[in-house]
């Protein structure tokens, strides 16, 4: 039986994409489109749009989450933004360590963990990121790489965190490629990080919500929303567009 604690959760990864306008837009769009009474949804739009989306979204049950941010609380850090400075622009939800940020700006499970740390100290829910490249697949060493990740994760966590603590398992070679893994093959992904988590932290594993993305789209996500140890997605592309991102809510439940 899938714990109480595991609403289905839907994220949509706007990425750098759309204007202020653009996003408040977007973002009334999913406000209106129906949500179950189980589901939460969460989109995380660019910084420069945190405050007025979140303006609109005032009083929906639409939550806000940033993409990034900084594990340090001020200084001189030129570029950058604090867990407090996010807290006081209206986001919940903060995503960390996306691929694309361990990829392109080079991330390291250390800055996970502290950014981690830092989220939770301000009290937002950290949607941490892990997921295996193509080449690591292709060498057989998916589970290395991901229980690598999380545990860097875990590392700053204790067993009641858990339970209000996300990851997004995100194979690299899925994002924006159009390939989704298997359903068959996501779940025993998520399988192995729900039992790392035990493992290391306790039952309290049977409370963190486990995201699957990469290329989730309407017609696809009911098959994975379906797996066991699936508890929703993190979805970039298909998030764009509210149409199809409602479908992709309403596959949840
Ligand atoms: P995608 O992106 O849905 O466009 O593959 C997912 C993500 O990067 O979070």
């Amino acid at each position: 039986m899938t714990h109480p604690n595991r609403r289905p959760l839907i994220a949509g990864n706007w990425k750098m994409h759309k204007t202020v306008s653009e996003s408040v837009a977007l973002a009334r769009a999913i406000a209106d489109t129906r949500i179950g009474p189980r589901t939460d949804v969460v989109v995380a739009p660019v910084f420069t749009a945190l405050s007025s989306v979140r303006a609109a979204l005032e009083g929906t049950a639409v939550a806000l989450s940033a993409q990034n941010l900084h594990w340090e609380a001020q200084g001189a850090f030129t570029g950058e933004v604090s867990a407090a400075m996010l807290v006081d622009v209206g986001c919940r939800f903060v995503i960390i360590g996306h691929s694309e940020r361990r990829q392109l700006f080079g991330e390291t499970d250390d800055g996970v963990a502290k950014k981690t740390r830092a989220a939770r100290a301000a009290g937002l829910v950290p949607i941490v990121c892990v997921g295996e490249t193509l080449s690591e697949r292709e060498a057989g060493i998916t589970f290395d790489v991901i229980g690598r990740q999380l545990d860097a994760m875990l590392a700053v966590l204790d067993e009641k965190a858990l339970a209000t603590t996300v990851v997004a398992y995100e194979p690299v070679w899925a994002i924006g490629t159009g390939k989704t893994a298997k359903a068959s093959d996501a779940q025993l992904a998520h399988a192995f990080l729900r039992d790392r988590a035990k493992n290391k932290l306790g039952d309290g594993g049977d409370t963190l919500r486990i995201l699957y993305g990469g290329s989730v789209k309407a017609d696809n996500a009911a098959e994975l929303l379906a797996q066991p140890d699936i508890d929703g997605a993190l979805v970039g592309g298909a998030s764009l567009d509210a149409e199809g991102f409602g479908r992709i809510i309403r596959a949840a439940g």
